[in-house]
């Protein structure tokens, strides 16, 4: 298990890369796609989406993203997962910025295959790490570069179902989280709720989305990064 300023492109060559943001970019991103968005592009700055949208022809893009977890000014969508609903995202392009879940994922470029995760897909995407049978990092997009236990939670659910399978060698802070997860597996919102980032979107008013994004495995899609953009893993 990394965070994304240990990620670089000797430790990620060749490996399975798994980018979790469970508040809320890669939660928004798998409600996107589940709910028939064409893809996602994660971009970093905020100008950069706008561009992308003046520049293509089509009509398909919406942007959408946050800064201090609000929305941003003329996007379409803020990083609630709730807005990314079929009626809004089926068959378009969502360009997402967020402060720190698209930059995680732009950092993680370069390994042999990059994975999106949040509780919402963690059982499919953990299927197949274990069908491609790589060694794995996983890289935890934590909050303004600071730890943040939401993502540390779902990584320790990765490490823990996939030792439960197979025997596991790991760090002693992957074996932390495992038994982090393990204690809490039935008491998320307990362990979660004196958080910074919780009580931030708590304190915004995102009581549904903590609920949201604190469920498991309502999606069985794999979303996968390639070429620019994310989609669902055929
Ligand atoms: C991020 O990428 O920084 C987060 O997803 C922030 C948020 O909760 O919207």
């Amino acid at each position: 298990m990394a965070s994304v300023k240990e990620v670089n492109s000797h430790r990620i060559f060749k490996k399975n890369v798994v980018v979790i943001d469970v508040l809320r970019a890669t939660s928004t991103i798998v409600t996107a796609l589940a709910n028939n968005a064409f893809s996602v592009i994660p971009v970093e700055h905020i100008e950069e989406a706008r561009k992308i949208r003046e520049d293509e022809k089509e009509g398909m893009i919406l942007l959408g993203g946050e800064r201090e977890a609000k929305i941003i000014d003329g996007f379409h969508f803020g990083n609630s997962p709730l807005s990314y609903m079929e009626d809004k995202v089926k068959d378009r392009k969502v360009v997402l910025t967020t402060t720190n879940g698209t930059r995680t994922i732009k950092a993680c470029i370069g390994g042999e295959n990059l994975y999106i995760a949040s509780f919402l897909n963690v059982t499919a995407v953990i299927e197949k790490l274990i069908e491609y049978g790589k060694d794995i990092v996983i890289v935890c997009s934590g909050t303004d570069g600071q730890y943040s236990m939401d993502d540390a939670l779902c990584a320790g659910m990765i490490i823990s179902l996939i030792n439960n399978m197979k025997n596991i060698i790991t760090t002693d802070l992957g074996w932390t989280i495992k038994e982090l997860y393990e204690a809490y597996k039935y008491d998320f919102h307990g362990l979660l709720k004196n958080c910074r980032h919780y009580k931030r979107l708590k304190e915004n008013g995102f009581e549904e989305d903590l609920k949201y994004c604190l469920q498991t495995d309502i999606y069985d899609i794999v979303p996968i990064y390639r070429e620019g953009s994310i989609q669902v893993l055929k």
